[in-house]
């Protein structure tokens, strides 16, 4: 009797093993590289200020992956790899914000939701289809995200900085955010891209799009991208 229980034992952590191996391999989460970002453009700082609009009337043409990791690069890219510093500055450079890229209409890139991954300058895919009718539910009355060939969406980790700041850490958060937008801004304007930062949104709704816990990142700022008309 005890020597059946072992090996009933023996069986089941087996299967238990082999399932577990299948389980990494059918949820293992697709990676994918973006092209390095152009790092000496011709547009000068000045001109792109002078530039810089909000745009929401995007044209039926596809965004480039060039541009995407551009636009990505400039909202949270690393510029210093041995400190791992960002494009946008961070309060104690503790990187509370996570951007993620909702694809639409992007060449080379298949519809669905990604996870910006700063390190590797890559895309961890999360989920796959097109979002953008629920996009524009979630974003109340804005049919014409339906035409942005990209949607970023910036979230916090507001817990990550209030261990170290305290009461302090929601203001720093939303203020990175400014920053990391900004800079989005200022590059959509260097390419010629055109974006919308939209701060009038169910949380909810766009937490389920991500497919994120609200109680680890909230959205906070989205920003829809596509040609210009
Ligand atoms: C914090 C913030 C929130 C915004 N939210 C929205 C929004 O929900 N919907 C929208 O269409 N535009 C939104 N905008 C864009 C503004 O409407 C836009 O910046 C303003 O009209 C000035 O135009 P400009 O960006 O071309 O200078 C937002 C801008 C900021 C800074």
């Amino acid at each position: 009797m005890k020597l059946l229980r072992i090996a009933v034992k023996i069986i089941v952590i087996a299967f238990v093993c082999l399932w577990a191996g299948h389980a990494r391999f059918l949820f293992a989460q697709e990676q994918i590289k973006l092209p390095s970002p152009c790092l000496d453009g011709t547009v000068s700082l000045e001109k792109t200020l002078s530039e810089r609009r909000t745009v929401r009337e995007f044209s039926a043409a596809s965004l480039s992956l060039n541009e995407i990791s551009q636009l990505l690069w400039a909202g949270q890219g690393i510029i210093d790899r041995e400190n791992g510093y960002r494009t946008a500055p961070s309060a104690g450079a503790l990187y509370p914000l996570t951007l993620y890229l909702i694809a639409g209409n992007i060449s080379g890139l298949t519809q669905g939701v990604y996870e910006y991954k700063p390190d590797g300058h890559e895309l961890i895919k999360i989920s796959e289809g097109d979002m953008r009718p629920e996009l524009c539910k979630g974003t109340f009355v804005e049919p014409w995200i339906k035409n942005a060939g990209a949607t970023l969406v910036l979230t916090a980790d507001y817990k990550k900085s209030e261990k170290k700041f305290a009461k302090q850490a929601s203001r720093y958060v939303d203020m990175e955010a400014g920053h990391a937008a900004q800079n989005i801004y200022l590059e959509a304007a260097a390419i010629n891209v055109g974006i919308v930062a939209i701060g009038a949104f169910d949380c909810e709704k766009i937490t389920k799009i991500l497919g994120i816990s609200s109680s680890q990142k909230e959205p906070i700022y989205i920003i829809p991208a596509g040609k210009k008309q």
